[in-house]
């Protein structure tokens, strides 16, 4: 509440957050938690907490008056359509160069994702965080993370026979016939529960088209895992629709934080100013990166160092769709989370996971999400005439990840005959290069903070998120997201901060 004094308040309540918030609170450190983004524990009128893909309404936009959706078109036909304006659950924040998808509300960007929850190699680890120490991340930290977000793989003996995985054999059947390997992979999905929604015996979510804007069963999101067990201390408050607008000293020691608190169409009811011995900035990669970047270059934090806003990139996202044969349907029945992916990460930069694309008909599509080494990196300034935040992110970048992808794609396609579908994105467009959904970097660890997050110019500030990875983690990033959190966070607990 207004005026409060906390000893720790994070911002923020995505992966990095939550780690900090359970570790913290089991070391006895009374905990806030601040949040944009609403609570999403009340059904509406529905009678669910989410909708989902074929239907999206106002729960699905954060503050728009129209959907914004990654695959926006079918047979080259905008599909985006009107909404009323609602702190809804996934934001399409757009920059310049490139809209970043993200995640709003308790639980961040775990509401909203397909739950693929992939360990890197480790012999790309180097590349990917090259001031830690690989051994402890693979024998302690990524265990810790996916015991922790409950990871687990598609059982095979069900994944070979049901209707809503045709999609992911064909792009199995296909990547073997193109000499990649295909890799099953681990998802936070509950797969006793998707097979009792495919008997028919639980009400449906994955097989029920539930997919970017929440999922109102199986899915194990950060609301069913890190942050149950945070509150369960008895030591964690956490605050909805409160926005963190500024961060600075406190004249009597720890810092002062201010905050808007917001109404569901996104306006300001009542500003509120805290004092916090510590600050998490857990915000994600963009929401992190612009909090710092803004409070250094107006004087809040005039002392962050010229790191801070620098290092970001896209994870290489690229997306496509191909034009199966007729023999080769991928069926109107998907399950909207992806098992497996195809890895051509060594020799070509690519690694592709198989998406749906459960619209409910035959489609003969198969849609991937690459993940390539796009060597690209933008920074996020100061628009002192805008009051806002830019970032450099050219679209023309996303060349670069295209032509990787296409290491793997056009060999699929030489080998089955077939072409790109152009209709998904646009009309006559292949790639979708306009967006991420992976964000990461802006203040990248033993750059913009010490090995462990520490801002050290201001004791007791850390980043605890994706704003600490240099742009690219080779897979899908929340894993590795949660297992620095949880390397970092163990460190600051043990050395007192
Ligand atoms: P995260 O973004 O999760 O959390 C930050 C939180 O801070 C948000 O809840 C936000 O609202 C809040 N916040 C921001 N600014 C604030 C402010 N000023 N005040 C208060 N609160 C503020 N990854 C993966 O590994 N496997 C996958 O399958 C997918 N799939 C996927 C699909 C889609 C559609 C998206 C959008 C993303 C994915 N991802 C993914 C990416 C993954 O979700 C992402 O990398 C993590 O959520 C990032 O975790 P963080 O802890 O960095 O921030």
């Amino acid at each position: 509440s207004n005026g409060a004094h906390v000893q720790a308040l994070i911002i923020g309540t995505g992966y990095g957050g939550s780690v900090a918030a359970l570790r913290l609170a089991q070391a006895g450190i009374a905990v806030e938690m601040i949040e944009m983004g609403m609570a999403w524990d009340t059904p509406g009128s529905d009678g669910k907490i989410f909708c989902n893909l074929t239907s999206p309404d106002q729960r699905s936009f954060w503050l728009r008056t129209q959907t914004k959706q990654p695959v926006g078109y079918f047979l080259g036909i905008p599909i985006d359509r009107a909404i009323p304006n609602y702190t809804g659950i996934l934001d399409a924040e757009d920059f310049a160069g490139i809209t970043v998808y993200q995640g709003r509300g308790i639980g961040g960007g775990s509401l909203v994702n397909g739950g693929m929850a992939v360990t890197p190699k480790q012999e790309n680890f180097g590349a990917i965080l090259p001031s830690v120490n690989p051994a402890e991340m693979y024998n302690v930290y990524y265990p810790r993370a996916n015991a922790g977000l409950g990871a687990g793989v598609v059982p095979q003996s069900w994944f070979t026979k049901t209707d809503w995985y045709q999609f992911a054999r064909v792009g199995q059947k296909q990547a073997g016939r193109s000499g990649f390997p295909f890799q099953f992979v681990p998802d936070v999905y509950d797969w006793n529960y998707m097979q009792q929604e495919d008997a028919g015996t639980v009400p449906k979510s994955a097989l029920g088209q539930e997919l970017l804007y929440g999922n109102n069963y199986g899915k194990k999101s950060l609301q069913k895992t890190y942050i149950p067990a945070a509150l369960a201390t008895g030591k964690v408050n956490i605050s909805p629709l409160h926005k963190v607008t500024s961060v600075s000293p406190a004249s009597g020691g720890g810092y002062t934080v201010l905050m808007n608190q917001l109404d569901t169409s996104g306006n300001v009811v009542v500003t509120k100013e805290v004092t916090a011995d510590k600050v998490v900035f857990a915000a994600g990669s963009v929401g992190t990166s612009k909090l710092l970047v803004q409070m250094r270059d107006t004087g809040q934090l005039p002392h962050l160092n010229d790191q801070v806003g620098q290092g970001w990139g896209d994870n290489g996202n690229i997306m496509v769709g191909r034009a199966n044969q007729i023999w080769d349907p991928t069926g109107s029945k998907q399950s909207t989370v992806p098992c497996g992916g195809i890895d051509n990460w060594t020799k070509g930069g690519a690694f592709a996971e198989v998406a749906p694309l459960p619209i409910g008909i035959e489609t003969w599509a198969s849609l991937y999400l690459s993940i390539t080494k796009n060597p690209h990196r933008a920074q996020f300034t100061w628009n002192a005439a805008t009051q806002k935040v830019d970032l450099s992110w050219q679209l023309a970048w996303k060349q670069d990840g295209i032509t990787m992808a296409k290491s793997i794609f056009d060999k699929i396609n030489s080998t089955e005959g077939t072409i790109y579908r152009t209709d998904l994105f646009g009309s006559y467009k292949t790639w979708q290069d306009q967006l991420t959904y992976h964000p990461l970097g802006g203040a990248v660890l033993n750059q913009a903070t010490d090995n462990y997050g520490r801002l050290t110019a201001y004791p007791g500030l850390y980043v605890m998120d994706g704003a600490l990875i240099p742009g690219n983690t080779s897979v899908n990033p929340f894993v590795t997201i949660t297992a620095l959190a949880e390397r970092n966070i163990e460190n600051i607990i043990a050395n007192g901060g």
